[in-house]
């Protein structure tokens, strides 16, 4: 179902089209103010300019070709030749109906169903899984399921640290404490892991035999020797494992494709960089000296694929990541979540594939950056004690605190309710505050932390879009009726305004999927929400609902109907279940 932008545009295109030249892609844009009406065309101005005639007579020619009087108010031209639309109270009736048999909600599957790689989360083995993996695993995973419901083939990639020097830092570390680790299973956990692994970096950083036994160790690794495989495949397993329990806790599917799986593709990537005439030599490096990059003293800044010791570097593997998943995965977009900072990796990894044929189109990569979390006190988020965070403790002290925040309030309402139930509503309300408090910023903004604010049950968070939703499931209840049995082929009268305001805003939904699909900017998504649930919540105030005359009384119950389809289907590709009561 094309959505009402979408119709208005195809009907000024149409009866546009072929009598003026180059006419901009949107003709119709929602208005900028609602006093204005519900849309606008603001094409005369532009058009009058390049013409030569007074825009007010182009706005009245328009006025005049356009049809669109089984949609719209008879148009109105306003100031100097802006063209306002006003939408019919029985066009948008019927448009609700449309929607209320919809199972997509207005949002239609895409015609190709084109394969996109997610690159998101990627943490890396023997260290500890930070925020900024949990804000891209959240953001990533909100585009897959948004894509997903477009009906792309989406392909989630978990391209972990796997491989590289700290293996053999590691190894040759745990042989000397702890040689157990590298045979046997489940001696360590990752906690152990992290504190052997600094401990290795600082004697690798201090001890000349203990670096060259590491590199020694890393060319065992990397030439395939059995007990330094074993070892390697152990050292996975254990960080695998935590980084599942917090996949589990935010629901989260990826499939592992790390570093290694890259490896043998490396020797391929230097040759073909050197075949098209690329590399260069640098101080023993095979190099490609970038575009547009340059070092302090203005020299144009190399980017090292083969280190002198013949090791490969992050960027190599990048490239070979790139050119496995344009030739053989076949994706049509790739896009790579990561922290803001990695922006000039991504930037020289794509010009350098771009260089050498690697990527035909460059518009088919992108990477999708996301600012800092910080603390309350505006630094780097840090625990009391001045440690980095651990995401399950990070993500069990929300839970934690919903749990505390639902028993006030089940106190306070002198409600009684099952340990089940409060268990289930604060894991349910924790996570979906930590998850949402990340998607509602504008992900390249940085953002503060606060456990507060999060979990508050007004403004622009999980708990007050839950609530919204909880709330219409309890009319339904306390009336004892089905809406959506009720509901079905109506015919919908919207006579009060605050109804008309909410009809509207349900019959947005596609245009915001849309809008996130181009962008990658989940926050658009969450404004959208947010706004349907306040609307909803002022119908709701102004309409009685249960009691009203009866053909109003269908069609509101229809109103609430939609509003809790639409959050939940809105919520549900933000990664959020909801609660029928909470
Ligand atoms: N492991 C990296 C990190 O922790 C992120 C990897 C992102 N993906 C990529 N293809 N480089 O920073």
């Amino acid at each position: 179902m094309p959505s009402i932008l979408e119709q208005l545009n195809q009907r000024f295109a149409q009866a546009l089209a072929g009598q003026w030249p180059a006419l901009p892609p949107a003709l119709v844009v929602p208005a900028s103010q609602a006093k204005f009406g519900d849309f606008q065309c603001n094409i005369a101005l532009p058009l009058a300019k390049s013409l030569g005639q007074s825009p007010r007579a182009i706005a009245e020619q328009i006025v005049a070709t356009v049809q669109v009087d089984d949609i719209c108010e008879p148009l109105e031209i306003a100031g100097p030749g802006f063209i306002n639309l006003r939408l019919k109270l029985d066009y948008l009736a019927r448009q609700l109906q449309a929607l209320q048999t919809d199972s997509h909600l207005g949002v239609t599957p895409v015609a190709i169903p084109a394969r996109v790689i997610i690159d998101f989360s990627s943490p890396n083995i023997a260290k500890e899984m930070h925020v900024g993996h949990l804000r891209s695993t959240i953001i990533g995973d909100c585009l897959a399921r948004v894509l997903e419901f477009r009906g792309y083939e989406v392909l989630r990639l978990n391209h972990v640290g796997d491989w590289g020097t700290q293996f053999g830092m590691l190894i040759t570390y745990l042989k000397e404490v702890y040689p157990d680790a590298l045979i046997q299973a489940d001696v360590l956990d990752l906690g152990d892991l992290v504190a052997f692994y600094k401990q290795a970096k600082l004697r690798f950083d201090e001890d000349e035999s203990f670096k060259e036994a590491s590199r020694q160790a890393v060319v065992k690794l990397q030439g395939g020797d059995p007990d330094s495989l074993q070892a390697w495949q152990l050292l996975c397993e254990q960080s695998r494992r935590e980084f599942q329990v917090i996949y589990q806790l935010l629901d989260i599917r990826l499939t592992e494709r790390g570093e290694s799986f890259y490896n043998p593709f490396l020797p391929g990537i230097v040759a073909e960089l050197d075949r098209v005439g690329l590399l260069t030599e640098d101080a023993g490096a095979q190099c490609v000296f970038l575009e547009g990059f340059s070092n302090k003293e203005g020299q144009p800044l190399p980017l090292i694929i083969q280190k002198s010791d013949g090791g490969y570097n992050y960027a190599t593997t990048d490239l070979a990541a790139l050119k496995y998943r344009l030739e053989t995965d076949q994706a049509q977009r790739i896009i790579y979540v990561t922290d803001a900072g990695q922006a000039n990796h991504f930037a020289q990894v794509f010009q350098v594939a771009q260089r050498a044929g690697i990527l035909p189109d460059p518009s088919q990569v992108e990477h999708v950056p996301f600012g800092l979390v910080k603390g309350e006190d505006g630094k780097k988020l840090k625990t009391r004690s001045g440690e980095t965070v651990r995401l399950k403790d990070l993500l069990d002290e929300a839970v934690q605190r919903a749990r505390q925040d639902l028993e006030n309030r089940l106190m306070q309402e002198e409600r009684q309710e099952t340990p089940e139930f409060i268990q289930q509503v604060a894991q349910v309300v924790g996570i979906a505050a930590v998850k949402y408090a990340d998607l509602s910023q504008n992900r390249t903004s940085d953002y503060v932390f606060s456990y507060d604010k999060m979990l508050a049950l007004q403004g622009n968070t999980a708990p007050y879009l839950l609530y919204a939703y909880a709330r219409i499931q309890s009319i339904a209840r306390e009336g004892k009726v089905s809406f959506q049995q009720e509901t079905e082929a109506i015919s919908m009268s919207l006579p009060e305004p605050t109804e008309q305001q909410l009809a509207k805003a349900l019959l947005q939904l596609s245009e915001v999927i849309q809008e996130v699909e181009k962008t990658l900017l989940p926050n658009r998504l969450c404004d959208y929400l947010y706004d349907l649930s306040k609307k909803f919540n002022q119908f709701y105030e102004n309409c009685p609902v249960l009691k009203a005359e009866e053909s109003l009384r269908v069609s509101r119950m229809a109103l609430c109907d939609l509003t809790a389809r639409t959050l939940k289907l809105g919520l549900s590709l933000l990664g959020i279940p909801v609660l029928e009561r909470m």
